[in-house]
């Protein structure tokens, strides 16, 4: 599957010729300047929660590409107010037949209140399942037992995983959460971005290697084949 970086948790995969964006924040990353956020195409958004920082330009990518938005029910109805209505809302432990494959909603240890501050709902991450392969994308998260879940649900081919520490788990609990999923191929997101989660790459990398794994820090714009 064709993987590319936005910045922070921003990136895309495609399945079966569907462009799938998740947390778009492009706008107002410093790390993401070089990327015109304009020229970003998109058939679906996937939004694991409703912080800042994953849904900043959510709003401007959706009404300009008619992407169809994925979301928690309190979030489909905040995007339906601002006159954003091709949604889908969706839950923990809920799944769904969409075009290009299956998305199962999993737990995510985090919280999800919208910038205005009205509540987001549960935040989620996200199991796909499709014939061109199988990924977990985990959102913004604490290292979980709920974990362990995820091989009943998929093999994974690879996972997205945040690594930056402070409001998520950092890379060493990143291992722990890639043993629980049963996946050697782990995306990191959620570094880098700001002076809290800024994090030392080859001390990250050299804990998956140990381990027999491979974590892959992508530039904002980088491509990735996994
Ligand atoms: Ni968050
Ligand atoms: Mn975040």
């Amino acid at each position: 599957m064709h993987y590319t970086s936005y910045g922070h948790s921003c990136f895309s995969v495609v399945i079966k010729g569907k462009k799938i964006l998740f947390d778009p924040f492009i706008t107002y990353n410093e790390l993401a300047r070089h990327i015109d956020v304009d020229s970003i195409e998109a058939d679906y958004i996937f939004l694991s929660h409703a912080h800042e920082d994953h849904i900043a330009d959510c709003i401007s990518i959706a009404s300009r590409t008619g992407a169809k938005v994925v979301c928690s029910f309190e979030i489909h109805v905040w995007l339906n107010n601002k006159g954003i209505t091709n949604t889908h809302p969706m839950n923990t432990g809920g799944k769904w037949n969409f075009d290009f494959g299956t998305v199962k909603c999993v737990v995510a240890q985090h919280s999800s209140g919208l910038p205005d501050g009205s509540y987001g709902g549960n935040p989620m991450g996200f199991v796909f399942t499709s014939e061109e392969g199988n990924f977990y994308y985990s959102g913004d998260t604490a290292l979980t037992l709920d974990m362990q879940l995820v091989p009943q649900y998929a093999t994974l081919s690879f996972a997205v995983l945040p690594v930056g520490d402070n409001f998520t788990m950092d890379a060493k609990d990143a291992v722990q959460a890639a043993k629980f999923i049963q996946c050697r191929k782990i995306v990191g997101v959620h570094y880098d971005t700001f002076g809290f989660i800024k994090i030392d790459h080859a001390w990250a990398q050299q804990l998956f290697a140990e381990e027999g794994m491979q974590l892959f820090l992508p530039a904002p714009g980088e491509s990735l084949e996994l």
